[in-house]
């Protein structure tokens, strides 16, 4: 399994902020956003990634991450010249993906509890899967619609009037196809390539499998300024309780056992003084 992770889009509603760092480099409480969904990838046993931003940040991306082999991962970036919809990122993955089944998942979500995602990608045999979580707004994302045994009956794409409360979060399980289908896919009324168009493809074929993230489970937006502030509210809440860091990639990777203690040692060595050094010099203390 490869993964994609996309981090362009606009930002307009982090505005001003998103002026100089798209909205997948601003701060959640004491890390880049970018680092909870790419810690999540990474605990699932993702080694293979390709990041899809805007021209103007990708040099910033690399910056940040550089080719992954600090992390035991590597890291590949493509531009995406325009924000033409999120399915756009099967065509401009097209080669990295290859022959290989991927994980689409979107910069700016936030997740925190259980182990649905690696469940899901360990038990991953073809077709698509995707999530639901119940949201108090789901006129604002794609709404999947359940009969009374849970078996997915539609999904819609930001629909007035939505037929549930199950909204669909940023995190997409493709077989190979998706490429094929994303290259065949027509622009929606508002100019994108729908996700939403692909996943009722898959419903239509009766290939998709819907599952519902429990209650307990924390899916975090932080697309306005208000929302960013929740969410670095929360994870500061969760991280200073429990001592233990939400989305700290160094950690996944240590756990997942793509680095050996002694090369986590070393990226320590390389980081200043501050208390995320701090944090992972106890994780290896632990560890050992
Ligand atoms: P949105 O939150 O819908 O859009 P945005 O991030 O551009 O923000 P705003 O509405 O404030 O202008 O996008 C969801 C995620 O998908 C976000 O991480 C950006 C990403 N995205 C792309 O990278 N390319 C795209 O073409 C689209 C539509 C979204």
């Amino acid at each position: 399994m490869k993964a994609i992770i996309l981090a362009g889009g606009a930002g307009s509603r982090l505005y001003p902020l998103t002026l100089v760092a798209s909205k997948q480099l601003q701060a959640v409480y004491d890390k880049p956003m970018i680092y909870y969904p790419l810690t999540v990838l990474i605990a699932s046993g993702i080694r293979e990634f390709c990041l899809i931003s805007t021209p103007a940040d990708i040099p910033r991306y690399k910056t940040l991450l550089g080719d992954g082999a600090q992390w035991g991962i590597s890291i590949e970036y493509r531009e995406q010249a325009k924000p033409e919809g999120i399915a756009q990122a099967f065509l401009i993955a097209d080669s990295f993906i290859g022959r290989d089944p991927v994980t689409l998942m979107l910069g700016d979500n936030i997740f925190f509890g259980g182990d649905a995602f690696p469940r899901a990608m360990e038990d991953f045999k073809g077709g698509a899967t995707i999530f639901a979580y119940h949201v108090n707004d789901p006129e604002r994302y794609g709404v999947v619609e359940f009969d009374a045994s849970g078996k997915a009956l539609s999904i819609e794409e930001k629909p007035k009037q939505p037929r549930s409360n199950y909204a669909v979060p940023g995190v997409y399980i493709y077989d190979n196809e998706v490429v094929g289908l994303a290259k065949n896919l027509k622009p929606s009324a508002r100019g994108e390539l729908e996700i939403t168009d692909i996943n009722r493809i898959y419903l239509d074929r009766g290939t998709l499998q819907v599952k519902r993230l429990p209650r307990g489970f924390a899916w975090l937006d932080a697309g306005t300024s208000t929302s960013l502030q929740e969410a670095s509210a929360y994870i500061a809440a969760v991280e200073n309780r429990q001592g233990l860091k939400i989305g700290c990639p160094e950690e996944a990777a240590l756990v997942r056992g793509f680095l050996s203690p002694s090369q986590f040692e070393a990226l320590i060595t390389r980081m200043p003084n501050c208390e995320y050094r701090d944090y992972l010099n106890a994780v290896l203390e632990e560890a050992r």
